[in-house]
């Protein structure tokens, strides 16, 4: 049971609130610009110290105040623990257990958010940014190692690209060496969480009515059939022509099959965000402590039908589930099963 309450002081159109909330199924329902995702993105920010609409924080802060605060209290292996982000004089702080955090990894293991919203189309439609973010964030919990090698990575990656750029070559062998260590383990790594992702969306894809095996084939940062260390050596020339690094997992993809056809360009946009939702649900899934799914914009693309089977597989997760709507009618098949109700109108929450 992950959130048990939330106090929001001046966030986007929301003053101030504090909502009691269910272990299980909340739902929010107001009309259009009433707040909805905006209470979404206050408990986005509790668990991940960042926004998922905004990269300035400032943004985030109501329009007629100066900072803005968000808190709550985790419940988690029957300990609460009082939890909460700020932005006071242009400064973001992250606090834990009345400690002042700073990085957000340690919010990130206690509060495991996972976001379904329309932007999750990016994952078939957009640039490889949007998988490589997604499988980062899964491994992040699959591997507790993954987040210090992932920095040693970024570091390597970073001083390397320097030294391409200046035209230092001193110590372009021992970074180019730090690369090739850290990004072949950081492969692996992902390479091993697509594989064992696969299973279990082709099982929860099945009660959506996808008959047959969805594969997810992990696309390596340089060239097939070649070891890190030479495809660097290969490229050195070009990498010193252009000032950075050409392969590594930094260049790493994925694609999803279904049927052997690639989903992006085979499925409808209904199937497509029906697939979407679930890679996204078996990823929450698979994370070790439990997730709290935010739902934003649930009905859309879905028939009655299809809104039915993802409301149905919803309810069997046993998660905590956040989910909006503009009217009640819409989640017909979820409301049955809702532990709160919070109606939400001009940035004031009922039902708190
Ligand atoms: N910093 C801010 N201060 C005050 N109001 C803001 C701020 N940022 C956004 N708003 C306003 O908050 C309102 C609620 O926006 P939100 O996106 O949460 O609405 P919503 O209920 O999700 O609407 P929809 O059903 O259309 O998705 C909007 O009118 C928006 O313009
Ligand atoms: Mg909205």
């Amino acid at each position: 049971m992950p959130l048990v309450r939330l106090d929001i002081h001046s966030f986007r159109n929301i003053r101030l609130a504090t909502l009691t909330t269910d272990p299980g199924i909340n739902l929010i329902l107001g009309p259009n610009a009433s707040g909805k995702t905006s209470l979404l993105e206050a408990i986005f920010i509790l668990g991940r110290g960042q926004s998922f609409r905004s990269s300035r924080l400032a943004e985030v802060v109501n329009k007629d105040a100066k900072d803005m605060i968000v808190s709550g209290h985790i419940s988690l292996n029957g300990r609460t623990i009082p939890v909460g982000m700020g932005f006071h004089q242009g400064q973001k702080q992250i606090r834990l257990a009345g400690r002042t955090l700073q990085s957000r990894a340690e919010l990130l293991q206690i509060f495991p958010l996972q976001l379904l919203q329309p932007d999750l189309y990016d994952l078939l439609e957009g640039g490889p940014k949007a998988r490589r973010q997604f499988l980062d964030w899964g491994v992040f919990y699959a591997q507790p190692e993954y987040l210090s090698l992932w920095r040693s990575y970024q570091r390597a990656l970073g001083q390397r690209n320097a030294l391409l750029k200046s035209g230092n070559r001193s110590t372009l062998p021992f970074w180019t060496q730090e690369l090739a260590k850290y990004g072949k383990i950081l492969s692996q790594h992902r390479f091993d969480y697509l594989t064992v992702l696969q299973e279990p969306l082709t099982m929860m894809a099945r009660q959506l009515g996808f008959e047959g095996g969805f594969e997810l084939k992990y696309l390596q940062g340089w060239p097939q059939g070649k070891d890190l260390e030479s495809a660097l050596e290969d490229d050195l020339q070009r990498d010193q022509k252009y000032g950075f690094t050409h392969s590594g997992p930094h260049r790493d993809d994925f694609t999803i099959t279904w049927q052997g056809q690639p989903v992006k360009n085979f499925f409808s946009r209904g199937q497509m965000k029906l697939i979407v939702s679930t890679l996204a649900i078996v990823q929450a899934s698979l994370i070790p402590i439990p997730c709290c799914l935010l739902i934003d914009d649930f009905t859309s693309e879905l028939d009655q039908e299809n809104q039915a089977l993802l409301a149905n597989l919803l309810v069997n997760l046993k998660e905590q589930i956040f989910i909006t709507a503009t009217h009640l009618t819409a989640l017909d098949s979820i409301a049955k099963h809702a532990g709160q109700v919070f109606h939400i109108s001009e940035g004031t929450i009922q039902g708190a």
